[in-house]
């Protein structure tokens, strides 16, 4: 390791990242557009004035800005010993290691035994990795409040988005101004949450999904969690990052260490949609990204709900397999005692009453049509009236001295202790080894309360239990995939997604709502993972009523799936389902592997989004009236991404229909198709028709001097 302070470069073709290491904690002071060479006299940028009325010293704005050297606004680090000291330590820069993009830097406090490592990778996805982590070194516990991650950014940036909602109304985008204060996401569900997910972005004024510079960071944690944008006029801007711990719930012994989760950070100059590009690829970049064209997939909930009947699930299966589909899956009903949400959570064994063959009739019918099976489990979660629950009343994740508050009629398992884990382990190790599944859908269906282990709030490592129960189940299956569900949305972030193939995007299939929902979850994650399915025509959720064409072309984007008992569906829809599901398997790899892009348009009752081949042959775009237009002049959809260069012929493609609409007259292309520049794509752009509210049109755009369509590859 190194040991003179010195300003340190991490650099990309696309950002730098500027480390200063003068101060007893690395600070970030630069970070955005690329700067070339450091190496002469920057003192005439980064030395600061001292104002009269001031400390004497220049604060720095440090990964984790300490108090004892001045910093006056939220330490990165809370924490003390159990006589109160060592409360504000003040770190001294031991040593640092460094590569063009990564950094490693310990400091110590030798005065309150504390050692705090900070490591930043600037990664070829554009993603910069940042963590910290506290070692105490001395011989009494240090008690751990907080220890966040801080990344300042420049006073330009003005405008915050972060993302609220609620259960069947997840990412919402929330945009508003940050002038003076702080805007906190404090999420303390014990999920990563329906409303209040660890994601906070910054912007310059007006920044919109193609322009603007945008920083964006993302806390890697499925627990609670805290994201602050802070703005105070006398400390510089910055995005706080950290896991909300509860009191007490951190006590370091002599030698013990924590680790902040990672939070990954994406900078962008040209909007948001350069934010997506850079989360997307650092997904796609990790092991845990499938591997496998995501197999179009019929699941059975909303379907039958608890009303499992082995002649209707096979007829629902014959039905499946004609549609086109790959994976049938057997949600919530099937194991012990679980006729309704009532009873049966814990008791992870075929219910030999409504399954007396157990569940291989099914099981072999399924793959006998050529699909796979996939299988329901809510492993963390237990109801009070369960045979485990009667044996084990100890192993509830809460207060024993209190009444635990229930949620959906049962309580949280405490998967800090082993013994809960090895139990659950060995019950879903055996299901998964007894039959032919290939696929789990991991659900959680309530918020934590009161997270108590022998009275000790235990949150931390209540997740920490989730991901090792996952981790070793996948490890004793690793041909079987997961999805991430938690009433949907409620649990979708990148250290689930690093062990999960997939996520229940939200419990509401209206394909109203989910163009909102599915709009806010492109921002960090790619469309592979984003479980999308057409449901039946009223939806179960809002009860309104949509066209197959609108349901089918919203979930067409995502990991297609039916939930819908379309036994009851009409030969004519039947008939339009097989095709768009053949639709779908034939653009897969570009909906699957391509570039994300959101369309800026001036009508507020326009969303538009869509998604490009790496190499700009192809790309599928959405034109999506989502209400009434204000006014009868629909402007022109200005494409972006595309190569300026090329000659692009453009389609409609038949998803189900094409819409009539409200018009007279409809321009000619969309019947004819035409003929557009990559560049008046992007600069002129092409004129939608008008539509009715409520309804979408996909435009398949495609290269003329494209040798093959990537889809036909
Ligand atoms: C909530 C999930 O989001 C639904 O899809 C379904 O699996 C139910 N739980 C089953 O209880």
């Amino acid at each position: 390791m190194n040991s003179s302070p010195t300003l340190v470069q991490l650099a990309s073709d696309t950002q730098s990242v500027l480390i200063d290491l003068s101060s007893g904690v690395p600070s970030i002071v630069h970070w955005g557009r690329p700067v070339g060479d450091t190496t002469g006299d920057l003192s005439p940028t980064f030395e600061r004035p001292l104002p009269h009325g001031a400390l004497d010293v220049a604060t720095a704005l440090s990964i984790v800005p300490e108090h004892a050297s001045g910093y006056q606004g939220r330490p990165g680090l809370s924490g003390s010993r159990p006589d109160g000291t060592d409360w504000a330590p003040r770190f001294r820069l031991d040593s640092f290691e460094h590569s063009s993009t990564t950094l490693t830097t310990v400091s110590a406090d030798e005065t309150a035994g504390l050692e705090l490592t900070i490591v930043l990778e600037l990664r070829e996805t554009g993603v910069l990795r940042v963590r910290a982590t506290l070692t105490n070194n001395a011989p009494t516990p240090y008690r751990l409040d907080a220890l966040r991650v801080v990344i300042p950014v420049p006073g330009r940036a003005k405008e915050a988005l972060t993302f609220g909602g609620r259960w069947t109304k997840e990412f919402q985008v929330i945009r508003q101004p940050l002038f003076t204060g702080s805007i906190a996401v404090e999420n303390r569900s014990g999920r990563t949450s329906h409303n209040r997910p660890p994601i906070a972005m910054l912007g310059t004024a007006g920044f919109d999904e193609t322009h603007g510079e945008v920083w964006a960071a993302h806390l890697e944690w499925s627990g609670n969690s805290n994201m602050v944008l802070d703005a105070n006029p006398d400390r510089r801007r910055s995005i706080q990052a950290e896991e909300l711990l509860f009191s007490n719930e951190i006590v370091l012994e002599r030698g013990a260490s924590y680790a902040t989760p990672w939070v990954a950070c994406a900078y962008s100059s040209s909007g948001l949609n350069g934010i997506s590009e850079s989360f997307h690829q650092e997904l796609r970049s990790r092991p845990s990204h499938p591997a496998t064209s995501r197999p179009v997939t019929l699941n059975i909930w909303e379907a039958v709900y608890f009303d499992h009947d082995l002649s209707t699930l096979k007829m629902l299966a014959n039905r499946a397999a004609e549609l086109g589909v790959e994976r049938f899956v057997v949600d919530d009903g099937w194991f012990h005692g679980r006729r309704n949400d009532l009873a049966g959570l814990g008791d992870w064994w075929v219910d030999a009453r409504i399954w007396p063959e157990g569940l291989w009739p099914l099981a072999d019918h399924v793959r006998a049509l050529g699909m796979e099976f996939g299988l329901w489990f809510e492993p963390e979660m237990v109801n009070p009236n369960s045979e485990l629950f009667r044996t084990h009343p100890e192993w509830v994740l809460t207060d024993h001295r209190y009444q635990p508050v229930l949620g959906r009629n049962q309580l949280v398992l405490d998967l800090t202790n082993e013994d809960v884990r090895a139990y659950l382990f060995e019950k879903i190790d055996a299901v998964l080894s007894e039959y032919p599944i290939s696929y789990v859908k991991w659900d959680n269906n309530r918020e934590y309360v009161h997270a108590s282990h022998e009275g000790a709030a235990s949150m931390h490592t209540q997740t920490l239990g989730t991901y090792d129960l996952i981790d070793r189940l996948r490890a004793a299956h690793p041909l079987v995939e997961v999805e991430s569900c938690a009433s949907g949305g409620g649990r979708i972030d990148f250290a689930m997604l690093s062990r999960t193939e997939r996520v229940w995007t939200s419990d509401c299939n209206d394909p109203l709502e989910r163009q909102r929902i599915q709009h806010g979850f492109s921002y960090l994650f790619p469309p592979e993972y984003m479980g999308s399915h057409i449901g039946p025509p009223q939806s179960h959720t809002t009860r309104r009523t949509h066209s197959l064409a609108f349901r089918a072309a919203t979930a067409f984007f995502g990991h297609l799936g039916i939930e819908w008992n379309v036994l009851d569906a009409s030969d004519e829809d039947r008939e339009a389902l097989a095709a768009v599901i053949a639709l779908h398997k034939r653009f897969r790899p570009l909906l699957h592997g391509g570039r994300t892009i959101r369309l800026d348009h001036p009508n507020d009752a326009v969303l538009a989004h869509g998604v490009v081949a790496h190499d700009r042959s192809e790309a599928l775009v959405a034109f999506v009236q989502m209400d009434t237009a204000e006014s009868p002049i629909v402007e022109p959809l200005q494409i972006p991404g595309l190569d300026p260069d090329r000659h692009y012929r453009l389609e409609v493609l038949p998803i189900v229909a094409l819409p009539k609409g409200p018009a007279k007259q409809q321009p000619s292309w969309i019947r004819e198709g035409a003929e557009l520049t990559g560049r008046h794509l992007e600069v002129l752009g092409v004129q939608p028709p008008v539509l009715d509210p409520e309804s979408a049109l996909v435009i398949h755009l495609r290269a003329l001097d494209a040798a093959k369509s990537v889809v036909e590859r």
